[in-house]
């Protein structure tokens, strides 16, 4: 293999970015972000490569062989394995209501089919897993990231993103995290029964339910920590941020986010938010990723670059701590990424924008993976404290169709003092 490592590290070389600095001191600086990828994991917590399959052809699965040679967009492996990525999210999402001209109604009960695509999708993520085995490689747990990353292979990982697709119920949710999804973000751009989002940047009407998480969303919380799935801020209102924070007894992720203070946008997280986040008394061990999409990190998204996105970092760093960030591009979820960071090999050029800032190693494994990683085990442990806590029976309290009428007709298929409770039991509308 290691004319194939030799060959990696051409490429990686004749990707390398214009930097300011003289081209020997760039050059130096770039072999050693290898070699520091080398030794310990880039993690990218929000790879939307999936969406990408799906749109590309009526039968997304037929797409899947193309990945190992090229694809259109920010990632393939060839792309993968230049940028020396060592593990990534790989995204379930399906999309609001109003991407697709519809509406949820008052009390999110329309549009089902993307509980559906949901699936699809998490269909499609397996699937390019198992037929790629030479190149990616299954991952669950923090020990699964090491083990594929000393087996040369890319560590696959599930994230969702959303909660408007899951049915307004939290046994897809129980089924989905048994399925491997290891994080999920509690809105998209849309408000759900569970949560209030942050919109997608424009102004947005408030929530029937509240500005942050309704009680069916702090059930979805608590059952999130119960089952070790890691609950995900990107997208949420500021007040679900906070309402979710007070009550995670697991550390908090933002699986793509920058900093509000750099750029005013309600993707980003503000400072107050941030100060919530880190190792003092009382805070939230959680991790701050930050993204790559140019209208997040700006100054304008025409000059956003891997430096800015560097600043996003260090800006973050300098509330919660090195020890709390991480890299998640949102590839294959934009329409660029920044200048420098175009697609999936690139990632070496951020590396190297942290190394001239004098970020020491111990940092940089921290925010390319290791801190993921903690953050990971910590949630793992919080699971395992809860392991005698019993799943929740709580359902979103708007819904019509249960308690369920299913005796069939005359309902011959009750049994006759079933049929007898059935019939005296209260409506949904009486309730
Ligand atoms: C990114 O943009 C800033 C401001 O325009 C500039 O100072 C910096 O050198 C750029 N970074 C790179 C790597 O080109
Ligand atoms: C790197 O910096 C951290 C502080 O962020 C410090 O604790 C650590 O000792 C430094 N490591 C090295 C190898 O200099």
């Amino acid at each position: 293999m290691k004319g194939l490592t030799t060959l990696i590290a051409a490429l990686a070389l004749s990707h390398r970015p214009t930097l300011t600095l003289a081209d020997t001191d760039t050059d130096a600086l770039y072999a050693k972000a290898i070699k520091l990828m080398s030794e310990s994991p880039l993690i990218d917590t929000h790879v939307d490569l999936p969406q990408i399959i799906r749109g590309l052809d009526r039968n997304p699965l037929s797409v899947l062989p193309n990945l190992a040679t090229s694809l259109p967009g920010h990632v393939d492996i060839p792309k993968m394995r230049t940028g020396h990525l060592g593990g990534a999210f790989f995204t379930v999402w399906a999309p609001c209501a109003d991407f697709v001209g519809a509406d949820y109604g008052p009390n999110f009960l329309g549009m089902t089919e993307g509980l559906r695509d949901s699936l699809e999708v998490l269909d499609i993520i397996k699937r390019m897993i198992e037929q790629h085995p030479e190149h990616l490689q299954y991952a669950h747990a923090s020990k699964d990231i090491k083990s594929a990353f000393h087996a040369g292979k890319i560590a696959s990982l599930i994230g969702m993103e959303g909660t408007h697709f899951l049915g307004n119920s939290l046994s897809t949710v129980r089924l989905f995290a048994e399925m491997g999804v290891k994080y999920l973000t509690l809105t998209h751009t849309c408000h759900t029964s569970f949560a209030a989002s942050n919109g997608g940047g424009g102004p947005m009407e408030a929530s029937n339910h509240g500005p942050g998480l309704t009680e069916f969303g702090k059930e979805l919380v608590r059952e999130l920590n119960r089952l070790g799935v890691m609950v995900d801020l990107s997208h949420t209102s500021d007040q679900t941020m906070r309402d979710a924070i007070q009550l995670s007894k697991a550390p908090v992720v933002w699986t793509h986010a920058g900093a509000r203070a750099l750029q005013d946008h309600p993707r980003n997280v503000p400072d107050d938010i941030l100060s919530l986040i880190g190792d003092g008394e009382g805070k939230n061990p959680g991790i701050i990723l930050s993204v790559f999409y140019p209208v997040f990190i700006g100054p304008t998204p025409e000059t956003a670059n891997v430096s800015r996105v560097a600043d996003h970092i260090e800006h973050i760093a300098s509330i919660v701590g090195r020890n709390h960030v991480g890299i998640a591009s949102d590839f294959d979820g934009m329409y660029a990424g920044v200048i420098g960071l175009e697609d999936a090999s690139k990632y070496p050029n951020l590396i190297v924008e942290l190394l001239s800032r004098g970020w020491n190693d111990t940092e940089l494994y921290g925010v390319m993976g290791e801190n993921l990683m903690r953050v990971m085990e910590q949630v793992d442990v919080v699971k395992e404290q809860l392991k005698a806590e019993i799943p929740s029976t709580a359902i979103w309290e708007k819904r019509p169709d249960l308690p369920a009428n299913w005796g069939g007709p005359e309902q011959a298929y009750l049994p006759y003092e079933v049929r007898d409770l059935v019939n005296k039991r209260p409506k949904h509308d009486e309730l």
